[in-house]
């Protein structure tokens, strides 16, 4: 146990979402709890911009030590027209880490999405596409060997039901180009910790399967793969987009960590927000406290989950209202830069989760 004796009396107190005079108590931040419980690491997505406030908070050692570039080394940014490579952005975003000391969590190599034209429609057949590929992969890790604390190799593989999706990656190349890529990134970048990255893994369903699969088949093959990254990009209540559902228990959560890290992998949640129906009111928001306390536990539950990026720090930012119409207030500070209930629910759920087994 890691309790200090203010937390451990603010825990005293229970209840549910913590109050604010009992936040006050609770002096140690998210990431500095995280490393006393032995884990490597918290972070957040980061979009370098002109606000002091946001920067304030990312910059606040106690609560992290690791960031997510949100889109600065998506292929579109950093490949948009084939072999013209464009790092200004991505390099502010290393420089950023390398500078704080916080670890940097790559994003990413491989993905159908914010991919640009020329690769969609560019017409490769599967020895060229694989050449595109590796070029790509070539070029971007190599341009950060050894300062990428992990990697997204590979982004969203896979379709709901499990099976792999329809992408131009596996329509031309099949699903070895999943091996591929995570060959390619390991002979560029031996150093940094791999991962294969997606999202709704965590109900422990037919997608949860497909990426064990995935695990698998690139071991099958002897090619290093150190993590999956679970999104958890949930719900605090039934939304459109969320089809009705919710986040699952602690316990289904926790289950399907354990699903990758019974292939010898690592887990980390890595793009952690938890959307309502807007607007958000008192009830709510100690509702999403909740939802973000359990996630917390659910990693904490399992030896392997390394850490846990959340997907920006303010509502202000976030991407989801644009996305998912009348959804939002999924981050753990408004939109003014105040700490929401969810920020006290997520440091209990890190000092608490796993603790005699006890169930949040
Ligand atoms: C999102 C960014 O947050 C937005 O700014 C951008 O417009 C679209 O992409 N899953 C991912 C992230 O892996 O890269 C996405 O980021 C959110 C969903």
């Amino acid at each position: 146990m890691h309790f200090t004796h203010s937390l451990t009396a603010a825990l005293a107190l229970g209840g549910s979402a913590l109050a604010s005079p009992t936040e006050k108590r609770v002096t140690v931040g998210l990431s500095k709890a995280m490393r006393q419980r032995g884990r490597s690491f918290i972070g957040t997505a980061l979009t370098l911009r002109d606000d002091a406030q946001e920067l304030a908070i990312v910059e606040n050692k106690a609560d992290f030590n690791s960031i997510t570039p949100e889109n600065a080394q998506k292929w579109e940014s950093t490949e948009p027209t084939q072999g013209n490579f464009t790092f200004e952005d991505s390099d502010r975003y290393v420089d950023f880490a390398t500078d704080h000391r916080y670890q940097i969590h790559c994003h990413n190599l491989v993905w159908h999405s914010q991919l640009p034209d020329w690769v969609v429609n560019g017409g490769f057949d599967n020895e060229t596409l694989i050449e595109v590929m590796h070029d790509h992969i070539k070029a971007l890790a190599g341009r950060y060997k050894g300062r990428c604390t992990r990697w997204d190799v590979v982004n969203e593989a896979l379709e709901e039901d499990g099976t792999y999706r329809k992408s131009v990656w596996y329509n031309t190349i099949g699903e070895a180009f999943l091996p591929l890529a995570f060959k390619f990134a390991s002979q560029v970048d031996p150093k940094a910790q791999l991962f294969y990255n997606d999202y709704n893994l965590e109900y422990n369903g037919a997608k949860t399967d497909g990426a064990q699969r995935i695990v698998k088949l690139i071991q099958s093959h002897g090619v290093k793969i150190n993590g999956v990254g679970f999104r958890a990009h949930m719900t605090s209540e039934p939304t459109t987009s969320s089809g009705g559902g919710v986040t699952p228990s602690q316990q289904v959560l926790s289950a399907a960590l354990r699903r990758m890290t019974s292939q010898d992998v690592d887990v980390a949640y890595t793009e952690i927000d938890v959307r309502m129906n807007l607007p958000a009111t008192q009830k709510k928001l100690n509702v999403q406290a909740k939802v973000y306390q359990r996630i917390a536990a659910s990693c904490l539950a399992v030896e392997r989950c390394i850490g846990m990026t959340i997907w920006g720090v303010s509502d202000k930012y976030s991407w989801i209202p644009a996305v998912f119409d009348g959804e939002g207030a999924a981050n753990l500070w408004d939109e003014d830069f105040k700490k929401k209930p969810a920020y006290a629910g997520f440091l209990r759920g890190i000092h608490q989760g796993g603790n005699n087994g006890a169930s949040l």
